[in-house]
């Protein structure tokens, strides 16, 4: 049963059982009010009880039944004794209406659970299937979109690729002539310029490269705060320009971890650099780093305004960027490497602006710990 159904459930079983209970009361008044010489009144009164008690058995099952009866026979049972003792083979009578109670919370009750398991049954099979349903509508959904990317992803990859021998070239040539150009002159400014858009260049060409042709990762075991260390150092320049400071929090406590450092450099350079994008001047990025449970979890945490929720689900998929100057690769080729090391990246919502991406790398057991050499 749903949660919802529940919560819903409590307050109506209260007043299902008040009304029992006021029918009980109902009744019983009726038998002590009535003299016994109305006998016809009392043979019809006595009856009246079977209603509580199978109401009782139909919502509440087997023990709502015989409590009902319980509960009916208590109320009942003194009237027998005091109406009718002058008349014992009829008191018998009555006793063994007592059982008749019994009888019919019992039956009913079978009854009421039987048909509820089949009902619930056939609900879980409806909602089983509805499921299954909705998933091969998903999972065709995502089949159609990755076809669609690879296809994008190749082409950019065989444009990168005739990209980068140009660009070597180009490179080449104004390194010569920005040799040749006279400190302070704008020729040398120029040259400045050029220079920082080629890398630029090769950076998005890098990029799209990595994104078509991942590679395995290579796992062997690694010092994580050393790799975080390097991610700092690489990225304080930019910070600095940004006016964000970067912190690292964490113990060392990443033995046994197994990872491919480059490729995981270059995850946290991404995510480290959307954080540093996202924060306003003055603001703090923050790289956290802890065991939880069986898996190695390093958080990313800035004070930028957050993702907004339309964007929420489609910030992993490759070429989806709200930046002027974004390729929309960072997400999708980290999410990629992270799945290659069995791990998790995901970022959770979080009221009050800010974003927290966290990465779970999984840590082998303690057991296959002690076996490795
Ligand atoms: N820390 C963050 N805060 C807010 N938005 C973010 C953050 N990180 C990623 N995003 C959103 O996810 C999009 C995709 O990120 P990414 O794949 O790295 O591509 P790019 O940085 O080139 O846009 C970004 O354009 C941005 O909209
Ligand atoms: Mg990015």
């Amino acid at each position: 049963m749903r949660s919802s159904d529940q919560a819903a459930q409590g307050p109506q079983n209260v007043a299902r059982w008040t009304w029992l209970l006021a029918g009980v009361v109902v009744v019983s008044a009726l038998h002590y009010v009535t003299p016994p010489a109305h006998f016809v009144l009392h043979a019809i009164y006595q009856r009246l009880y079977y209603v509580p008690v199978i109401l009782a058995a139909y919502w509440f099952g087997v023990r709502g039944g015989l409590v009902a009866a319980i509960v009916c026979s208590i109320a009942y049972a003194p009237h027998i004794h005091t109406a009718w003792s002058h008349n014992p083979p009829y008191t018998v009578s009555q006793y063994a209406e007592l059982i008749v109670f019994l009888s019919l919370g019992l039956s009913v009750g079978l009854i009421a659970s039987h048909e509820r398991r089949v009902t619930n049954r056939h609900r879980e099979t409806a909602e089983s299937l509805e499921r299954a349903n909705r998933e091969l509508r998903e999972s065709g959904e995502q089949l159609r979109r990755a076809e669609r990317l690879s296809a994008l992803g190749e082409v950019a990859a065989g444009l990168a690729h005739e990209i980068r021998n140009p660009l070597a070239g180009m490179k080449g040539a104004l390194e010569i002539v920005s040799s040749r150009a006279a400190v302070g002159t704008p020729e040398a400014e120029f040259c400045a310029i050029a220079t920082r858009e080629l890398h630029r260049l090769e950076g998005l060409v890098q990029e799209f490269l990595d994104y078509a042709r991942p590679r395995p990762p290579r796992l062997r075991p690694a010092d994580l705060p050393e790799v975080i260390r390097r991610v700092v150092s690489l990225l304080g320049p930019q910070a600095d320009g940004a006016g964000v400071a970067l912190a690292v929090e964490g113990e060392d406590a990443s033995q046994g971890l197994r990872i491919d450092p480059e490729q995981i450099e270059q995850v946290l350079v991404n995510i480290v650099l959307n954080a540093v994008q996202a924060s306003p001047r003055g603001g703090r990025v923050t790289l956290r780093h802890r065991r939880q449970g069986g898996r190695y979890l390093i958080e990313v945490a800035d004070q930028g305004p957050g993702i907004p929720p339309d964007a929420r689900a489609r910030i992993f998929e490759p070429f989806f960027t709200t930046k002027d100057r974004g390729t929309g690769l960072g997400l999708a080729i980290s999410q990629r490497i992270i799945a290659a090391h069995q791990g998790e990246i995901r970022i959770p919502p979080r009221k009050g602006g800010g974003t927290t991406v966290e990465i779970l790398l999984p840590l082998p057991s303690t057991a296959a710990l002690q076996s490795q050499p």
